[in-house]
């Protein structure tokens, strides 16, 4: 059997669940993570791989690509997995492929599905996949055509205002009324990343419904589906309070029942991928669905070029294949030939963040109990570092905690029990994650 070198870009609660469960394959050789975790590094060897440091500020992402692609070279790597998007968006798929690397994850510009959300807006309107009607602003008057828009009479509240580029999920506003939608306005004129990103805006109908996110492996035409899972954006109990990356994932959602799945697979999936071969840009690597499900059926809220945090954290664990072997069947075009069997037990996680995220916060703080933390269970580290042997807090999130159980209700107490067993100073997690979920199970 070949073993195979693997280097996994990215350093939070996702790259170690990756790194985590590249490790148990027995077709792995070596493991890089850059820059990792103090918790990858119990699975391989972290590396920085920054670029050099003659390179100029005003050098583009491509400096450090070289960097990435050189160590490729160095260690033989067969395999490198991105996990965050925004390497993605910049084009670090197309830079080391023509380099004859093998890389999981999209094209630069297949990756528009999530960095540009006029561009999924415009495909999906081509192509009449579900979603929620919009209009478009663009050009160098773009906020004050949008002023002037929001004023006119007969809309239809709430509305959706989206910055079309990335913006750290801060670039999507809900305004229930004109006061609102103008107020929404100004935080983008004020805010230098969300004005970036708003050069092009969409306006949206607000969709009635539950959200949940379905997961797919692709090779662009063969798809398999992992599951669907919710995430919990809000830092407060409720769904309350500000943005967040994701304070905790359960999975399966049930609110995704099988006919739902077969609907996403028929209307949204298959349609997606076609239509992205048809553009000449076919999908490869993890498509996330970001969903509504509303009375008329799923629909789209946004589409992601790559594993969710804190989702991943649910959906390796309940993968039973390989993921070495489904990440190699990818990138080979061979996907059609590989099965991807998920358990079917309930797997709940809760993300434990520094006191005061998302806003400011103290790092440097020690993390204590971890080795209680029971062998069913895992700790994946997001925000930490070792510092003379002590783990300390090092980021807003600092480590999800998963359990699995037959059920969710199961998933869910045994994931809290372990929760509890570890502390930091100020350490703040919700104490509802999954319970949308045991409402509809
Ligand atoms: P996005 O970054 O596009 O996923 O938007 C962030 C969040 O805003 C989503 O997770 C939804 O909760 C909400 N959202 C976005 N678009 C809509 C919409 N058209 N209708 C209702 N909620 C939405
Ligand atoms: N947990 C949401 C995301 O990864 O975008």
């Amino acid at each position: 059997m070949m073993n195979h070198n693997v280097l996994i870009l990215g350093s939070g609660g996702r790259e170690h669940a990756l790194a985590w469960s590249l490790s148990r394959s027995p077709l792995l050789g070596e493991l890089y993570i850059s820059p990792g975790n103090p918790g990858t590094a119990s699975h391989g060897t972290n590396v920085a791989l920054k670029p050099a440091a003659t390179t100029p500020s005003t050098a583009g992402p491509e400096a450090w690509f070289e960097t990435v692609a050189s160590f490729i070279r160095e260690k033989n790597i067969d395999l490198t997995v991105v996990g965050p998007e925004q390497p993605l968006v910049d084009g670090i798929t197309d830079y080391l492929q023509v380099r004859d690397c093998k890389v999981f994850g999209p094209s630069q510009a297949a990756a528009r599905l999530e960095g540009s959300k006029t561009f999924a807006k415009w495909l999906m309107h081509k192509y009449q996949i579900p979603t929620a009607q919009s209009v478009e602003f663009s050009g160098d008057t773009v906020l004050d055509d949008l002023e002037g828009w929001l004023s006119v009479e007969n809309k239809n509240w709430p509305i959706v205002i989206k910055a079309d580029g990335l913006a750290a999920g801060k670039g999507v506003f809900i305004s229930r009324n004109r006061e609102e939608s103008l107020e929404h306005l100004n935080k983008i004129r004020e805010d230098e990343t969300l004005r970036n990103a708003a050069r092009r805006v969409i306006v949206e109908e607000f969709m009635e419904g539950e959200e949940a996110s379905v997961f797919a492996i692709t090779d662009g035409r063969n798809a398999r589906l992992l599951l669907s899972a919710q995430d919990h954006k809000r830092i407060g109990e409720g769904d309350t309070g500000l943005n967040t990356g994701g304070m905790g994932a359960y999975a399966p959602a049930p609110v995704m029942n099988e006919h739902m799945l077969r609907l996403v697979e028929d209307t949204i999936l298959y349609p997606t991928l076609g239509a992205m071969q048809l553009e000449g840009h076919a999908y490869r690597g993890v498509l996330y669905l970001g969903l509504m499900v509303t009375d008329e059926g799923p629909k789209v809220v946004e589409y992601n070029c790559r594993f969710g945090d804190p989702e991943c954290q649910v959906l390796l664990p309940a993968m039973k294949s390989d993921l070495l072997e489904v990440l190699l069947a990818t990138v080979n075009f061979e996907l059609d030939k590989t099965t991807v069997e998920m358990s079917d037990e309930h797997f709940c996680c809760v993300v434990m963040a520094s006191g005061g995220y998302p806003e400011a916060y103290k790092k440097g703080i020690e993390i204590r109990g971890i080795d209680d933390v029971s062998d069913d269970a895992l700790v994946f580290h997001s925000g930490t570092r070792m510092d003379d042997g002590k783990l300390l807090t090092n980021g807003g999130r600092v480590l999800s905690v998963v359990a699995k159980g037959p059920d969710l209700r199961v998933s869910i107490d045994g994931c809290y029990r372990e929760v509890e067993k570890i502390s930091f100073d100020k350490g703040y997690y919700r104490c509802d994650i999954g319970a949308k979920g045991l409402k509809r199970s």
